[in-house]
């Protein structure tokens, strides 16, 4: 199946072209420069194949032809107190394909006393068959170790390159530094990257045991629990373990100033601390976290912050100290499942819906609102995310060669989120009534049409398992 997506801009992390974009199969084959005068195209071997023809022609006049957006933190069935993440595999996927997202990278999750390979086989069999696109995986390490930082090798070697753990939620995913430190010198020999939950649960879990005692038993106190200084107090510990270890270390989920200064203030002087934040710390506030048990619908961790960091995240996002956004999806319903905490907040499921917005929020809230280039959008919507992941160039970029995963997106057409019309398997939505301007018109995975005109065209089990390569800084050729 050879498709010819004509008349469009081309935009890429490093910048804008004008150029036909011959996809044959699964892979790019040809980005032909379009003359803007008229003249005849100079690219002889892209008129070549022009000439060759296509099953199928896209006209993109006037919009954006972009590499598939990637969605590196991703919970699709994640089990969390008592229960699990709405989304399956299949219509969490389905959900990001609508938003323009052609990757995802879930956390496959080690429970505790099981190996890390048990995890992996549990999330492999979750994925396999029922994605809609492509799906890699990071493992989550609950249990560290000798036999865990061991095995850490052999996942490595699986394509599963890199390892979340957490400063915070003691007694389930909670690791001690020693434990994290460990990992990280483990990852200075596999060269897989630690991903961090940098917040001080131990803390964390005082300040919340007092506010319940004393009544205080509603979901905004599940962010008045959280204070900013516990995020940034954990997000400079784990960098400075990093450093010892000698390995770079990406923070996750990244909410607040004083998380953000203290990876500004790593990367001044020269070490490997990277960074991603989410929309919703960009786009929502610890505002929306009140209005009684309502607030339980914007439950996630770290919490909602203050609107003064929206801000200094966005800044942090123009000047590169943090380097993607992703969505850290994890839905849950309100009904039956946040509900779980009516009169406790500590046992409201942390999470929100997200894979299906952030392409349109970050281009409303970043590009239309004059914040961000559009190719700075591409580069934290897929590009850097493909790089720090392993998956660059296949992935991450409109180019020859490259998988054809191809976004022809609308910078113009409007529409309104709701829950209404979403496809996350979610009874609500954090951006109800919210206008966007941007849309995916035409998505295309590996050379497949999967969404157009608003239908989806893709089927369950196209999606395959991504064998992700070691970070790009990490690889040696
Ligand atoms: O609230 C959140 N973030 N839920 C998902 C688990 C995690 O910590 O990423
Ligand atoms: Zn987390
Ligand atoms: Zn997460």
């Amino acid at each position: 199946m050879r498709i010819l997506i004509k008349n469009g801009t081309v935009i890429n992390a490093g910048g804008r072209q004008q150029a036909d974009v011959l996809i044959d199969g699964d892979r790019i084959v040809a980005l032909i420069a379009r003359p803007t005068d008229g003249s005849a195209i100079a690219d002889k071997a892209g008129a070549a194949l022009l000439a060759l023809g296509a099953d199928e022609t896209i006209d993109a006049t006037g919009k954006w032809v972009i590499p598939g957006a990637i969605d590196s933190h991703t919970h699709m069935e994640l089990p969390f107190g008592g229960t699990f993440a709405k989304d399956t595999f299949e219509t969490g996927s389905r959900a990001a394909a609508f938003g323009g997202t052609t990757t995802i990278v879930d956390f496959a999750v080690q429970s505790k006393g099981k190996s890390l390979q048990e995890g992996l086989d549990v999330w492999m069999a979750k994925a396999e068959g029922h994605a809609v696109i492509d799906y890699g995986f990071h493992m989550i390490m609950s249990d560290v170790t000798d036999e865990t930082l061991a095995e850490m090798d052999r996942i490595v070697d699986q394509g599963v390159t890199s390892f979340k753990l957490f400063t915070a939620y003691p007694g389930v995913f909670y690791s001690d530094d020693g434990q994290i430190f460990r990992a990280m010198q483990q990852s200075g020999k596999n060269g897989g990257l630690i991903l961090m939950h940098a917040e001080n649960g131990i803390a964390i879990d005082v300040v919340a045991g007092q506010n319940a005692a004393a009544g205080n038993t509603d979901p905004i106190w599940h962010g008045r629990s959280r204070y900013p200084v516990f995020e940034g107090e954990a997000t400079n510990r784990v960098i400075r373990l990093a450093e010892a270890a000698g390995v770079p270390v990406y923070i996750v989920h990244l909410s607040v100033r004083d998380a953000l200064d203290a990876v500004r203030e790593a990367r001044d002087r020269g070490a490997k601390a990277f960074a991603e934040t989410c929309p919703q710390y960009l786009f929502l506030s610890l505002d929306d976290l009140g209005n009684g048990f309502e607030g339980a619908k914007f439950v996630c961790s770290p919490p909602l912050r203050t609107k003064d960091n929206w801000d200094e995240l966005w800044t942090g996002l123009i000047k590169d100290d943090l380097q993607n956004v992703a969505t850290d999806h994890c839905p849950f319903d309100f009904e039956g499942q946040k509900e779980l905490g009516r009169g406790d907040f500590r046992k409201i499921p942390n999470g929100l819906p997200g894979v299906e917005d952030r392409v349109d929020l970050l281009h409303d809230g970043g590009v239309v609102a004059g914040k961000i280039t559009p190719a700075r959008w591409v580069e934290i919507c897929s590009a850097n995310a493909a790089k720090i992941f392993g998956l660059y160039p296949r992935k991450g970029a409109v180019a020859v060669g490259a998988d054809a995963d191809v976004v022809v997106y609308d910078p113009n057409r409007k529409h309104t989120i709701s829950a209404r019309t979403h496809h996350m398997d979610c009874d609500y939505s954090c951006y109800e009534g919210r206008e966007v301007q941007g849309g995916s018109d035409i998505v295309i995975s590996r050379g497949r049409v999967i969404v157009k005109d608003g239908q989806f065209l893709g089927k369950p089990g196209d999606g395959q398992f991504l064998k992700r390569e070691l970070a790009h800084w990490v690889r040696k050729n």
